[in-house]
């Protein structure tokens, strides 16, 4: 659906060069929720912004469905455009227009729908973001998460087949990014677009991402599908990211030293309870779990535990054995991990 080739986009300021891409490459499949994570100034919105062609790569070459967008010409270029869809942090409504006219808009742009049409599309679409009460109100008059909601309707009114989605849940609280994040995922599976979400929030990432890739610098360092990049994060930035939503650190509280202290990492397939009994009976060895959570993360549980381990040495890697033996992945805490 989207390929990014080998992209770099340099700006010239001032005080030189700004390497905002640096040798970027990328593949989005049709259907997907594509994550890109990466902490300010990473480069996300102006890859955002070559995959509308709003930029131009200073090299390389961003293929949309099929199409080279640096040999379209821009006729073609206006027409793959209407099937683009984008939205905002700041939602970018225009603040003097209702809300239906800030729907009617892009309609009216492609100036290939008649009026009825138009008013048929416009109902549709305040209905399908649940704002039909709203029609005449003016921007002001609308929560954050309302003003979304017209941001996601005017983005879709043109029917894209991609929605771009720049921080869109970023000036959100976190009740009304969980309704905006449903929706996003209603628009994905019965719309069947494919979504590209930039963010800095994990949060946004683990709860309606398919594959994700972690930007750092105008580079991707890091990409791979929402599981194992949660389970089993490989660059140090990545690690950072994910870090801050499964909070997996040890609490102060715990005094882990001269204990048999052990990290316990499993997926939905382990059940740990009964293989942590079992095990333990038989090896006469006590497990005691002090800490850890269990998160869900694409519809699979991934669990995290400190787990204390008492009983005779020979006992206790007996055991572990035992567990290991189940595809539990044990890690041995030596002193203060963090
Ligand atoms: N139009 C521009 N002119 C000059 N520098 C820019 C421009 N747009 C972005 N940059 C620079 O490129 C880098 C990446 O910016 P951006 O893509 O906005 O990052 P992000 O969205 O991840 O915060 C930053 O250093 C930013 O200052
Ligand atoms: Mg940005």
């Amino acid at each position: 659906m989207i390929e990014i080739d080998h992209v770099t986009k340099t700006y010239q300021t001032k005080k030189g060069p700004i390497n905002a891409l640096d040798d970027v490459s990328l593949s989005i499949e049709k259907g997907q929720i594509y994550g890109i994570v990466g902490y300010s100034g990473a480069g996300k919105s102006t890859l955002l912004r070559l995959i509308n062609r709003l930029e131009t790569p200073s090299s390389g070459r961003v293929v949309v469905e099929g199409q080279n967008l640096g040999a379209l010409k821009e006729k073609d270029l206006r027409q793959q455009r209407q099937n683009i869809g984008m939205i905002f942090q700041q939602f970018n409504l225009f603040k003097a227009k209702t809300i239906s006219d800030n729907i009617r808009y892009p309609l009216k742009l492609t100036k290939q729908y008649s009026k009825a049409e138009i008013e048929r599309r416009v109902d549709e679409l305040l209905a399908f973001v649940g704002l039909s009460d709203k029609k005449d109100d003016y921007p002001n008059q609308l929560s954050g998460g309302q003003k979304q909601r017209v941001g996601i309707a005017r983005a879709l009114a043109t029917n894209p087949d991609i929605l771009l989605c720049d921080e869109a849940t970023s000036a959100l609280d976190p009740e009304t990014t969980d309704e905006i994040l449903k929706l996003l995922k209603d628009i994905n599976e019965k719309l069947n677009i494919t979504i590209v979400i930039i963010t800095h929030e994990m949060e946004v990432v683990k709860s309606i991402c398919d594959e994700v890739a972690v930007m750092e610098k105008g580079r991707v360092v890091e990409q791979n599908n929402v599981f194992d990049l949660f389970t089993s994060p490989k660059h140090p930035t990545t690690k950072r990211f994910v870090h801050s939503v499964l909070n997996d650190d040890i609490p102060k509280e715990i005094n882990i030293a001269n204990r048999k202290l052990y990290r316990f990492i499993f997926n939905h397939q382990q059940i740990l309870e009964p293989i942590l009994s079992q095990t333990g009976r038989t090896n006469n060895v006590d497990f005691n779990i002090l800490y850890g959570s269990i998160t869900e993360l694409t519809d699979r549980l991934f669990g995290n535990l400190l787990i204390e381990a008492v009983g005779e040495p020979n006992n206790i890697y007996n055991a572990l054995l035992e567990i290991k033996q189940h595809g539990v992945d044990v890690r041995e805490v030596e002193g203060f991990e963090n």
